[in-house]
Formats: structure tokens, sequence, C-alpha cells
């Protein structure tokens, strides 16, 4: 038998794959034999399962593992079976999906909320969906790779659909992007500004009031992904713009109607942690989704036991908004200690507190030396963040304990 001959694609792959493992970046895929929680069972090399403190999950409310939410899972598979087999506009809407997108919408104060299997398909049918040529997306330069990607999707579907990228929370790239945007006589339908609320590798939160009366100013619509902001920003956990006082939280919460124009989220971090994404605004907006997005035509709807979990967290978010207090709390401790021992961490209310080491190979390395100390946060490097700002990213939750917080922070120390 002869065998066959090396394509272009095994000698460029393995010449890729041997550079990553030759200069300490390459990625190994952590095996957890337990549930997503403060404590996870980890298998190392030899088979063997340890517990070791997680500090790199975004299951900011701990309600992955909450029996309430794998309940309500699995209540969902047991009455819808294991998935829809269909297209949502053929015959794969279940009530679940509906009563999880009314609760969306109640928790984000919006006419209207669509679901998709994940938020990056949420993004990927939003901005090829709602633009038209003569468009312009104006967008953050670090906003989340979702973002990126669907823009650049973007004209490739809808030729004439311009875009455009201003400086990192710099509100003056901003403006100076769309006063051109007005002198350019391309630009002669809608102009789309999208943000990250909070960004997902600085922890850093977007200046929504500035934003927003820019975008007012130019006659913008507001896009915010708030991934990381739900369940976390603002004292009842909605998200970005709770936090900047542009809604009413509580039992006054108000539509966002006029704060923000569109919300894209995901369900897969605090909302429940399952997966799925959703697209929130104005029922216009969802019926053109509905009607038009090419992920909603083409692909399967959100698996109902997920749905099922994912409301429930939401409920139970809602109900419980001493969870989002015990975070903040967590989040500040965090913070305080770790620069009380000599690290620089930005001040911020995100959950995401990362600790800058420059070099991909250091940061990885670093990360593994906190794995031997049974302390689990992943080190972060080139192509997820820009060249030479490699970094530990924290990441905290409701559930870790002021044990927990001291333990990581020992460790972290002793590197
Ligand atoms: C800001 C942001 N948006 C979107 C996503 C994608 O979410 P999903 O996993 O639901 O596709 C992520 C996930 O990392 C994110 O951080």
């Amino acid at each position: 038998m002869t065998t066959a001959a090396a394509t272009p694609f095994d000698l460029r792959t393995d010449e890729t794959l041997k550079m990553l493992a030759d200069s300490g970046q390459y990625k190994h895929l952590h095996e957890l034999d337990s549930p997503m929680d403060a404590v996870v069972r980890m298998v190392g090399d030899d088979g063997k399962a340890r517990e070791v403190l997680c500090f790199c999950s975004n299951n900011y409310l701990g309600l992955a593992n909450d029996p309430r939410v794998v309940d309500a899972g699995i209540e969902g598979l047991k009455k819808y079976g294991a998935g829809t087999a269909s297209v949502r506009f053929i015959c794969g809407t279940f009530t679940p999906h509906n009563t999880l997108e009314a609760t969306i919408a109640r928790y984000m104060g919006t006419e209207s909320a669509y679901t998709f299997v994940s938020c990056w398909t949420a993004t990927e049918a939003l901005f090829p969906t709602v633009c038209e040529p003569g468009d312009l997306i104006l967008s953050d330069e670090l906003n989340h790779a979702c973002i990126i990607d669907a823009i650049r999707l973007t004209p490739v579907i809808k030729k004439g659909v311009l875009k455009g990228v201003y400086k990192h929370a710099d509100l003056n790239s901003l403006r100076e992007k769309l006063t051109a945007a007005r002198d350019n006589t391309e630009v002669t339908g809608q102009i789309w500004v999208i943000t990250d609320g909070v960004f997902s590798m600085e922890g850093a939160v977007a200046d929504l009031p500035g934003i927003r009366k820019l975008c007012d100013e130019f006659g913008a619509m507001l896009v915010v992904d708030d991934s990381h902001g739900h369940g976390v920003m603002g004292p009842t956990g909605r998200g970005t713009h709770e936090h900047f006082g542009m809604c009413p939280g509580g039992a006054g919460f108000q539509p966002a109607n006029g704060v923000v124009d569109v919300f894209t989220g995901t369900l897969g971090k605090a909302l429940g942690g399952g997966a799925g994404g959703f697209v929130a605004g104005s029922k216009r907006l969802t019926e053109l989704l509905i009607q038009r997005g090419r992920p909603t035509l083409f692909s399967n709807a959100l698996p109902v036991t997920v749905a099922c979990s994912a409301n429930k967290a939401i409920e139970t978010l809602l109900d419980e908004p001493q969870r989002v207090e015990r975070l903040r709390r967590n989040v500040a401790k965090v913070r305080k200690d770790l620069a009380a021992a000599g690290f620089e961490v930005m001040d911020s209310p995100t959950a995401i507190c990362p600790i800058i080491v420059g070099d991909t190979a250091k940061a990885i390395a670093m990360s593994k030396k906190l794995l031997d100390k049974g302390v689990f946060v992943i080190g972060f490097g080139y192509p997820v963040v820009p060249e030479g700002t490699a970094r530990l990213r924290i990441q905290m939750s409701s559930a870790h304990t002021d044990e927990h917080i001291d333990r990581l922070v020992e460790a972290i120390k002793s590197l």
C-alpha cells in the first residue's frame, strides 16, 4: 500500500503546530470532570482528577450549577426531547423559546428579544440583516472577535455597506469618524456604532453616556454587546447601561428604549452558562431578524433544554439581586488584595481582572505554575490579545469565598 503524499495543508499545519509548541504558545485543553463552579475537578496528565480553584470561567453569578437551573434543563429535556430538529421558522419554535425571549425582554427592558445558538451567531445575524448599502458600521478597535468578523462579513453579503474602526474607548476618534461620515457621499443610510459594554480582555467599561451623546448628535444607532456586563454591571445586574444609571434599577426598571438601540448578549456566561445568545431591542428589529436573518432561516434553534435552563437562570438573577452584590464585593476584594500585593490592577467594577505580563509564553508558564498550586487561571496571548500584551486573566464569581480569594492572591504572590 502506498502512503499518500503530504498535502500543502498537512505541511503548513504541522509547521504551525510545531512553531506553537517550540515557542511555548501551544494551548492545552484542560479536561474538567465536574460541573462548573468555584471549585472544579480537573483531570491531570496521569488521568486522575483533582480539585482546583477556578478563576477563569464566566460563571459570574454561580448559576451554572445552581440546582434550580439544572432541574429546569432536566424538565425541559423530559418534556420536549433532545432538540427541535428544525430551524425556527419551519417547526422549531417551542414554547420555551417564546418564554425565554419574553424573560430576556423583561430583563433587558426592551420591547422584544430573539435567541440564537450563540452570541457569535446572533452578531453574525444582526449586521448583515439590518444593514443596507450606504450604511456605515463604526466599531471600537478592541471589540470582541464576533463583532469584528460579523462586520467583515456584512459587505460580502450586502455590497456597499461601509465599515470603520475608532480607537479603543476614544470619543474623539469616534467623533472624527462620525464627522467624516457626514462629508462622505457614499454614506447615504443608517450609521451604526457598536461597542462592547465590558471589554472581555481588559475588564474596561465603555463610556456609554458619551457614546450615546455622539450617536444622538449624528443620528447613529447604538449597539452594545454586553456579554460580560449581564449579571455583573448595575445594581440589579442588567448591564453596563444600568451601571451608568441610564435606566432606573430595581422595581422601577424602565425600558431601555432610547438608551441603547440594540443589545447583543450571551447566555453562556452569567445567565446560566449553558450556551446561546440573543439580540434585544425593538419588535421591528426582531421581526426583521426572523424574516431575513440567515442564521435564523438556515440554522437550528437553541436546544430547548438550554432555553429552559437559561430562563430559570435569568429569573433567579432577577429574584436574587444579592448575587450581584456578592460578586461586586468579591471583585472589590480581589482588586484591593492584588494591589496591596504590588500588582498593577485597573480599578473597575467588572468581574474581569487582568494582570499584564507581556510575553505569551510567560503568561502560559505562569498559568501552569498556578495550576500546580491548585489555582486555575488562564494565560492569554496573541492572537486572542494584541502581541506583547499577554496576560493572566482572573475572573471572579459570586460563588467564590473569601478563603478562595486569599488562596488565589497567595498563589500569585508566590510566582
Ligand atoms: C464580548 C463577547 N461577545 C460575544 C461572545 C461570544 O459569546 P458566545 O459564546 O455566546 O458565542 C463572547 C465570548 O467570549 C464575548 O466575550
